[in-house]
């Protein structure tokens, strides 16, 4: 069989690892794409430093762009030579810090004309986070395709988006701006501001404002309360305490916060903490009703399994529903130094309002 390079995690804080690894062909509905581009996420962190959910030797990475180089033979939306994009994660052959990837074909999209690979690979686990939390854990219908005039039911009281800038809550703020939104007020740093209002924000607080939680409440309290809040952020002082401290008792409230919760950041030499029970993290007034989002579960909603990737998600980016994250260019000679390099830039925080994006092969 033959064998490709991979980057895998050999242990919690260890340095990263390219394995050779056998290059399985594709079955049934499976495709093989060459991973030309791929993003470094928290999640890399997570389980790079921390050894979240891992066991080592772990592939890391679930955003692939690339090029369908073999079908399975039940195979119909692509075609060899196709440029397609998507999130996979189910298990090594999946993963998307290596050469090949091969995963059904309901877990791409084909990408649009108009759009690189660097920018396409910003988008999709991202994107369906949203996506995915919106539609179960805030019951919000997002009807696929979108009706003319469709004009969204939840409108009394605020959404709140903590986190606006990060990459789940720029396609959180977009998907609901195309929705028809208008309730939604955002936390970022202010140098983000104006964009988040262009992605549909009515109003946007710093989150490093010491004042920030008494601002929203004395926004929200007259107009309605807030209804929903989305933490894109998870960080237990950084969102998930502001956030306990600004929803309202009894209010039903829902509060959806992207796991893991981090209770001590990863650093350099240091091990990070998470916390997996949302109850347990804080202290929440009576009467609100907060949940775990894993994307990782979104495959058991039958439509958006086979609609989701291959469909919604190509269609917003080619009609500009969307628009791709930034990116910053991760560069380095191989592929084991630009992986490296992405997961120390994560490290030390210096990621803002971007993704960070890498050429995988060290063939061009
Ligand atoms: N469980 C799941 O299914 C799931 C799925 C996707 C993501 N996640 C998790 O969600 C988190 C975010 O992921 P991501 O890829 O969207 O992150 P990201 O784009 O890398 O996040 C970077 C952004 O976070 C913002 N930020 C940092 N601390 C903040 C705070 N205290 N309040 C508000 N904003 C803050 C920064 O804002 P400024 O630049 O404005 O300062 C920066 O732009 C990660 O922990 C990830 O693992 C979980």
């Amino acid at each position: 069989m033959s064998t490709h390079p991979a980057v895998v995690t050999v242990g919690p804080g260890l340095p990263l690892e390219v394995h050779q690894i056998p290059t399985p062909a594709p079955t049934a509905n499976q495709i093989r794409v060459r991973c030309e581009w791929t993003a470094s996420t928290p999640l890399d962190l997570h389980q790079a430093d921390g050894g979240l959910l891992v066991t080592h030797p772990q592939i890391l990475g679930d955003g692939i762009a690339g090029t369908v180089v073999e079908i399975g033979p039940d195979v119909s939306k692509y075609k060899v030579g196709d440029k397609v994009f998507g999130f996979a994660w189910r298990g090594p052959a999946e993963k998307a810090h290596q050469e090949y990837v091969v995963a059904p074909e309901f877990l791409f999209g084909k990408i649009p004309h108009h759009v690189t690979m660097q920018q396409a690979v910003t988008v999709p686990n991202n994107f369906v986070t949203a996506w995915h939390t919106f539609t179960k854990d805030f019951g919000f219908e997002l009807p696929w395709p979108k009706p003319e005039r469709y004009i969204p039911g939840e409108r009394g009281g605020w959404i709140l988006i903590w986190g606006g800038s990060s990459s789940v809550g720029q396609y959180a703020l977009q998907i609901l701006k195309w929705y028809g939104y208008t309730n939604i007020i955002a936390t970022a740093s202010k140098t983000h501001h104006e964009k988040l209002y262009g992605y549909g924000a009515t109003k946007c607080f710093d989150y490093r404002d010491p004042g920030v939680e008494k601002a929203i409440v004395d926004f929200t309290d007259p107009n309605g309360g807030i209804h929903f809040v989305l933490d894109c952020i998870g960080s237990l002082n950084g969102s998930v305490v502001p956030i306990s401290r600004i929803v309202r008792p009894q209010s039903s409230t829902k509060v959806a916060i992207l796991l893991p919760i981090i209770v001590k950041d990863a650093a350099e030499g240091v091990k990070p903490i998470y916390e997996m029970d949302v109850e347990k993290a804080t202290q929440w007034p009576e009467g609100v009703h907060v949940v775990g989002v894993r994307t990782h579960f979104y495959l058991d909603n039958q439509f958006l399994a086979e609609h989701l990737q291959s469909d919604i998600m190509p269609e917003c980016l080619a009609q500009g529903m969307i628009e791709p994250n930034e990116q910053v260019i991760v560069e380095g000679e191989t592929m084991l130094q630009r992986a490296e390099k992405a997961l120390k830039v994560l490290r030390e925080k210096k990621v803002s309002g971007a993704r960070l994006v890498w050429r995988v092969s060290d063939e061009v």
